[in-house]
């Protein structure tokens, strides 16, 4: 899809579909009210019938208008201003492109920056792009007959004043998130027949080959031996499919930056192992690499951007399946780091995978460390499918994936990792056990990364809630890729 920013007068510009507002009780935004005029008063006529009445998130299509160029007028419900906010903004954007996919246009014109639907310009252009191109995506390409891609092909900001430079920047940036947003999903969806740990590392280095700035490596299961990756190792016993370590390195800036370093879970599909999980929905363990599947989606719309950072991505990746060779419950390995793990329960292997990569991570010397997984059932509970948890041992570091989360609209809430919590992984015969219980169970998860990320400044992603949607409209969301390109342009602009 294309996106791009335009001044100009509504009735002039040819396009498929012009969209303009109508505030609650009738009232004609600016762009309408110029509209109206070219029309003779045909908006105002209909607003007079009760036809339109302004409803926040309504929507009205018209063909044809005399006196305006373009082939159709979507008159879209604004509201009352006093009610517009982020959540009524998003309502109103999503509508917008519904009304807009259920018609053939292939471009469309949106005048929705000069009435401030939305906190600023920048955001609504940017939830605009994502609600755009979110509505574009088709899940179906394995299908037989899949769905006709949208009609919808390109989108104009039109603007009646000279529209601010900032805009152009927030578009380009929106556009590359949206991009890389994509790709996750696709990753995400795709069943772990078809995307095991060799098909991530195959998309990795395309990715690689792709874009110039970007460096891949992988790793195998002997080079990972040799490393001492005991409990990387430990969870791939039981497959058939070997295990990778993939290492994305992408270089935007001198190379004496210290990079930022993400995490990726990487599970193409988690049974549980020996401590098999229960039949219903376990197709949805297919989701448990969108940690991974958004590492690359970062970094593709940050290559997209050409951000001016340095950022490796990390993506251990496997399948914890069960079989005769599969790791026990009572089981301890050793980790790189040299501490022992009793393995009390197969299923929490999110956790045994990433603790091996969080100690490579350490070869990069990094400024930062992020981890994303789709690690425990409990933090589901904990925060349902509106914030991803998220841990941090420095607080600095969780204002600021606070603050990305809401400028991003992909948010996050911060559970503690006080020291209180630790003695719930204590274990009789090894230096701890990879379960804390039932009780704080995202909880204990993140205190048991914690003893992996001593030496550097660290937060923990916990997106099982948050990854992908269940039910009727089951498919991945995407997330965290806005919250981490946005927490990644925000670290450009400080520095
Ligand atoms: N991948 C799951 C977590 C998960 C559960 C993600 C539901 C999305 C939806 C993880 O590997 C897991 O199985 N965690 C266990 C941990 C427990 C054994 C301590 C869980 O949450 O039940
Ligand atoms: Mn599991
Ligand atoms: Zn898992």
């Amino acid at each position: 899809m294309e996106f791009s920013i335009k001044q100009g007068s509504p009735e002039k510009l040819k396009s498929g579909c012009v969209v303009v507002g109508v505030f609650d009780g009738g009232k004609l935004s600016k762009a309408a009210q110029v509209l109206d005029k070219a029309a003779k008063h045909a908006l105002s006529d209909l607003i007079a019938r009760g036809d339109m009445k302004g409803k926040s998130a309504s929507t009205l299509l018209l063909h044809k208008l005399a006196g305006v160029a373009a082939e159709r007028v979507l008159l879209v419900g604004l509201g009352k201003v006093s009610e517009l906010n982020n959540k009524t903004s998003l309502e109103i954007l999503n509508a917008t492109f519904k009304a807009l996919n259920a018609t053939q246009a292939k471009d469309a014109a949106l005048y929705i920056l000069d009435e401030g639907v939305g906190k600023d310009g920048g955001w609504v252009v940017k939830q605009a792009v994502f609600s755009a191109s979110g509505q574009a995506f088709r899940a179906d390409g394995m299908k037989s007959k899949p769905s006709k891609p949208a009609a919808l092909k390109s989108i104009t900001f039109a603007t009646l004043d000279k529209p601010a430079a900032a805009l152009k920047v927030a578009l380009d940036q929106a556009a590359a998130t949206a991009s890389g947003m994509e790709l996750t999903k696709t990753l995400a969806n795709l069943p772990g027949n078809i995307c095991t740990p060799t098909y991530l590392a195959a998309r990795a280095l395309a990715l690689g080959k792709a874009h110039k700035s970007i460096k891949t490596t992988v790793l195998d299961e002997k080079a990972m031996q040799k490393l001492g990756m005991g409990s990387l190792l430990s969870v791939t016993r039981g497959s058939e499919q070997p295990a990778k370590l993939i290492t994305l390195e992408y270089s935007g800036t001198a190379k004496t930056q210290k990079p930022i370093v993400l995490v990726g879970k990487g599970i193409t599909f988690d049974t549980g192992g020996i401590s098999l999980k229960p039949g219903a929905d376990m197709d949805e363990m297919k989701y448990d690499m969108s940690g991974a599947a958004s590492v690359l989606g970062t970094l593709q719309a940050i290559a997209e951007m050409g951000l001016k950072i340095n950022v490796v991505g990390v993506i251990p990746t496997c399948e914890n399946m069960p079989s005769g060779k599969a790791t026990k419950p009572g089981d301890i390995v050793t980790s790189m780091s040299g501490q022992t793990i009793e393995i009390l329960n197969t299923d929490a292997e999110g956790r045994l995978i990433l603790c091996d990569a969080l100690t490579y991570s350490k070869k990069f010397n990094p400024d930062t460390v992020i981890d994303i997984a789709t690690l425990t059932g409990a933090c589901v509970i904990a925060l349902g499918h509106v914030a991803s948890g998220m841990f941090a041992n420095e607080d600095k570091l969780a204002r600021e994936l606070l603050a990305a989360g809401e400028q991003s609209h992909d948010r996050v809430w911060q559970l503690p990792l006080w020291e209180d919590y630790q003695p719930l992984l204590d274990s009789n015969f090894a230096d701890m056990a990879n379960i804390g219980g039932r009780a704080g169970g995202t909880i204990t998860a993140a205190c048991f990364l914690a003893r992996f990320t001593k030496d550097y400044r660290w937060a923990h992603l916990d997106i099982a809630g948050t990854a992908n949607v269940s039910g009727k409209e089951k498919g991945a969301t995407g997330r965290p890729v806005p919250l981490l390109t946005q927490y990644l342009i925000n670290r450009t602009a400080t520095k």
